[in-house]
């Protein structure tokens, strides 16, 4: 029978790697077609013949041609590990519903029976999988920076006590707020199963950005001496609301489109108004990453209720149920808003504050009709929308 395939072990012994070469030889071979070794050392007849028989393979027989120790193997029936691989495209092919027992395998491996079942729980495509999910992926990791080296702290100015106050408040409720943001996700990355690894690794993007904004936000606090200020109970009570909901779609829905979506025109009001250079482009750029995080989820949302359209009347109760037990949450920290108003007046200057208390009121209505806005682009109806904006937390987040 002529050899399918040959191999030349040169010297090489058992011991020291000559069982992985011819392992890896046979492995291409078909159950009964031969392996051809060759080698320069005699002993190599004892110990092929005695691993042949180990690893159920048959044992041909040896010669010598030209001083070279010729063995053949005939390769066995048994499969090494796998009996076949699975086609390349399942590394793309997302699973309608993912098994837990494939554990942490990278999507298209072939996994071994017997691995241990992981609590993961979210695993629906309906519900985890994102379209726009790798290309925000790839947008996240290229839009990283660095709050110690790519903020100018050094052309930080002295703005005055009320104004640095007001700056420091701000810094310190945009902190509290990105904490939410950052253990939201973070909560639902275990329970995610792997194969949705688009969606983890956006989210894991996420929690850098947040980490990140989480840095800048204290840090300029601190900056001038300020110092973080004050954070109320209303606050944590409306932010507290999100990590304590137990359904991946529905957190996201009130943190991404709802809070993170408030956030948007939050930031953008701080930019517009900072009383400095530094403290604008703090606010530039992390609305930059949030536009990110509500693009996301707008798309996970809309992927979500045109897979299955009763998913809308779910995120339009978890909304009612959320703004239900905040009733008692009336207004954003006081002291928050008058920051707000400061900011803008640019002091406390009489002639000056009317300006700033119409421009936090147009803020609002600002953060009210983008709020239906992205209602409506995931589907909801021009009443629903209204509805569940008006209902929204007056924390923002
Ligand atoms: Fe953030
Ligand atoms: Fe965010």
């Amino acid at each position: 029978m002529a050899p399918r395939a040959v191999c030349d072990a040169a010297s090489l012994s058992f011991g020291e790697g000559l069982e992985v070469l011819i392992s890896r030889k046979l492995d291409t071979l078909s159950p009964g077609e031969i392996l051809e070794v060759s080698s320069d050392d005699p002993s190599i007849e004892h110990d092929l013949r005695a691993w042949s028989r180990f690893m159920a393979h048959e044992w041909r027989g040896m010669r010598v041609e030209n001083s070279r120790f010729i063995c053949s193997i005939q390769r066995g029936a048994a499969q090494r590990i796998i009996a076949k691989r699975l086609p390349l495209e399942a590394v793309t092919n997302i699973p309608a519903i993912a098994n837990p027992q494939t554990g942490f395998s990278p999507r298209g491996a072939t996994v071994e029976d017997g691995s241990p079942g992981f609590p993961f729980d979210v695993l629906d495509a309906n519900l985890a999988w994102n379209p726009e999910a790798a290309t925000l992926y790839e947008r996240a990791v290229s839009a990283q920076w660095n709050a110690a080296t790519d903020i100018l702290w050094n052309a930080l100015p002295a703005i005055g006590l009320e104004l640095e106050q007001s700056v420091c408040q701000l810094m310190t409720f945009l902190a509290e707020n990105e904490f939410a943001a950052l253990y939201v996700p973070a909560k639902w990355i275990p329970r995610i199963h792997p194969h949705f690894v688009e969606t983890i690794m956006f989210l894991s993007t996420q929690i850098c950005d947040e980490a990140r904004h989480i840095e800048v936000f204290v840090k300029r606090a601190l900056a001038n001496g300020g110092g973080l200020q004050f954070s109320s109970a209303s606050t944590e009570r409306s932010l507290k609301t999100l990590l304590d909901r137990e359904d991946f779609l529905e957190a996201s829905f009130l943190l991404s489109v709802l809070g993170e979506g408030t956030f948007l025109d939050l930031l953008r009001f701080i930019e517009a108004h900072a009383p400095d250079a530094v403290t604008a482009e703090i606010a530039r750029r992390s609305r930059i990453d949030e536009a990110r995080h509500v693009q996301f989820s707008i798309a996970h949302m809309k992927h979500a209720i045109e897979s299955d359209p009763n998913f809308k009347q779910k995120l339009a109760a978890a909304a009612r149920e959320r703004a239900a037990s905040l009733a008692e949450v009336r207004s954003v920290n006081p002291l928050v808003e008058e920051s707000l108003i400061v900011l803008a007046a640019g002091g406390l200057q009489p002639d000056r504050l009317p300006a700033g208390v119409r421009a936090v009121r147009e803020l609002y209505d600002t953060m009210h009709e983008n709020r239906i806005k992205r209602l409506q682009q995931i589907g909801f109806s021009s009443e629903d929308s209204e509805h569940l904006s008006q209902s929204h937390t007056p924390n923002f987040m």
